[in-house]
This record gives C-alpha cells, structure tokens and sequence, in this order.
C-alpha cells in the first residue's frame, strides 16, 4: 500500500512538473517587431569611424524598436518585391538564421514577418559563448548556418560562403550598434556541441558565430 502511494506521489509530481513546463512553454509568444526606422542612423564615415568591439554591456533590455532596427540592420528584407536582404548571401541561398538568446528565452527571426518566433523558454545566454560578458549582454545572436538550403554545394563550400556570409551580417550589426551607441562583439569562442544541443539544432544546421549586444556598461 505504502509503495503504491509513494509511486502516486511521484507520478503526480512528475505530470504537474511536465504540465508546468508544457505552460511555460507555451507562455514565450512570438514577438511582433515594430516597423524598421530606416531614416535613422548616424552618416556612415563617422558610424566607420567608431565601429569597435566592446566586452562590457550594461544589463539594460533593448526596446522591441531597437531590436527592430538591430535585427532589419543586420539581415532584414529591405527588397520586399524580390525578399532580397540587407546582407548579401552566396547564390542568394540567404542560409544564415540569426538566433536571439535573450533573459526571457531563444527565439529565431524570420525576416519575412519581421517576427521573433519562440524557440525555448530558457535563458541560455550563458551557453552562448566562453566569456563570462555574454551572461550579461541583454541579447546574444547566434549566426546559424543552415547546410540544407544550399543546393548541392560541396561541404567546404557549405562551410566557406557560409562564414562569409555571416561576416557581412555581423559587420551590419557593428555598424548599426556604432550608429546607435551600442556595445557589441562577434564571437568564435563557442562550445559548439553545447549549444547545438540546448538549442535543438539539426546536424546540418551549423553554429558559425555569436554576437553579444547591449548598452555599454556605465
Ligand atoms: C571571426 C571573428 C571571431 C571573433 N571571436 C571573438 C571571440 O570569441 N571573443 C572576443 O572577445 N572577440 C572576438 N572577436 C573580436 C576580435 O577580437 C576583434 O574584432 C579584434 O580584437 C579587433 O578589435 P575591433 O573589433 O575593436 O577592431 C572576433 C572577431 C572575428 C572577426
């Protein structure tokens, strides 16, 4: 009787356990970005002139307009006609997703819809590099190579125009924090498998790099 109840018990709190994350779950809703302000911005010398990378960020979240700007900055529709971007991508694959690790959880952009869609109610900033700033800065984007979408490409291609096509997201992204006073670095020191793995990814979607950005720490 007694080993029947305790068996009970734990069946109980194990339901309610998953029920509980089930709701967790399901409370990180995708977040709508407000319209890009693409008659901001500094002139490009000056923003040239600071483009720096910075490690120390200031805990203070980003508005959904700067995160807008930040993310249409870096790789948004900016020919909606064609759904061309604002980065170039080898053979217009546009293979690179960036991913956002924020306090709140993991969310994917999709550029179409300007839209953050949820990935994992989790903060996983921590896992998203080796350096112990990335724990910090409010948001970390993770440039993920998906192998799939491009064609019939040998691997080292694969490999090849997908680190160049990250490096011209992430030079947007320098370009844009320079212009807005944001603090940002892209990142290499990454425990690949680890995050691969706490994000779900496929094995054919591949983590080329990170990029902590936030406000400077005062
Ligand atoms: C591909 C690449 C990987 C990088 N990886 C890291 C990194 O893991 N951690 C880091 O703190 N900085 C990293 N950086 C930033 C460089 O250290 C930085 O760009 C360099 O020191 C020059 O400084 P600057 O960007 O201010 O001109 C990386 C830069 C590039 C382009």
């Amino acid at each position: 009787m007694k080993k029947i109840s305790s068996l009970t018990v734990g069946f109980v709190l194990t339901f309610s356990l998953i029920c509980s994350t089930l709701t967790f779950a399901e409370e990180l809703k995708p977040i709508q970005l407000q319209k890009p302000q693409v008659d901001g911005g500094r002139p490009l010398m000056q923003v040239l002139k600071d483009r720096k990378s910075s490690r120390e960020f200031s805990p203070e979240k980003l508005s959904n307009q700067v995160i807008s700007n930040l993310l249409w900055a870096a790789s948004g529709v900016n020919r909606p006609d064609s759904g061309r971007r604002t980065a170039p991508s080898a053979v217009n694959w546009q293979e690179i997703d960036i991913y956002a690790a924020t306090a709140d959880g993991l969310y994917l952009y999709d550029a179409k819809a300007h839209l953050l869609k949820p990935i994992l109610p989790e903060d996983i900033r921590a896992m998203t590099g080796r350096q112990p700033f990335v724990k910090e800065a409010p948001i970390n984007l993770i440039y993920v190579a998906d192998f799939s979408r491009m064609g019939k490409a040998t691997n080292e291609d694969k490999e090849f125009y997908s680190a160049a096509d990250t490096g011209f997201i992430s030079q947007n992204v320098y370009l844009y924090c320079a212009s807005e006073g944001l603090a940002t670095v892209v990142r290499a020191l990454i425990d690949r498998p680890a995050l691969a793995r706490v994000m779900g990814l496929r094995p054919d979607q591949k983590i080329i790099l990170s990029q902590s950005v936030g406000y400077p720490k005062k």
